[in-house]
């Protein structure tokens, strides 16, 4: 009787342990805002300089709307349809259509916007 209620007991903890047991976290490296401006920015946009398009110092102030500045990135044609400031940006780089960027995480724009925070000091 008493083996029985133990080989349960530990049957029970065995079953138990297994459950807890976390999928193995995959590793993903921090953003790299630098790479990432030099990769797929840079060809248009300087910190301080303008090219293409602006020089992108001051965007953080000049987009209070983080969201709608992800946005913007994402796909810069729809926020100019619904956006004066965007459309007012549009109109002043003489209607150069910027690329749009579907695949960039909410982190890897975070990063490329902290970067050019530092670079523009
Ligand atoms: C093909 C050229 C091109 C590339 C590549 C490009 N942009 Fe642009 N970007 C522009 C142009 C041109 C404008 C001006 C607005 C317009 O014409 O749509 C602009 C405007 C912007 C603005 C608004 C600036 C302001 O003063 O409010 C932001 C923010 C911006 N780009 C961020 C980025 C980021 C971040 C990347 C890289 C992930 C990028 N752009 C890549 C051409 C480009």
């Amino acid at each position: 009787m008493f083996i029985r209620y133990s080989v349960a007991i530990i049957a029970t903890i065995m079953i138990a342990a297994c459950g807890n047991d976390k999928p193995t976290m995959k590793y993903e490296a921090p953003a790299d805002g630098k790479a990432l401006f030099k990769t797929n920015c840079s060809s248009c946009h300087n910190v301080k300089v303008k090219l293409v398009g602006p020089a992108l110092a001051g965007v953080n102030e000049r987009w209070p709307n983080k969201k709608k500045l992800h946005d913007y990135i994402h796909n810069s044609q729809a926020v100019i349809k619904t956006d004066a400031y965007a459309k007012s940006v549009f109109e002043a780089n003489n209607k150069v259509i910027m690329t749009p960027f579907p695949n960039l995480t909410d982190d890897q724009i975070d990063a490329i916007l902290k970067y050019v925070a530092e670079e523009e000091k």
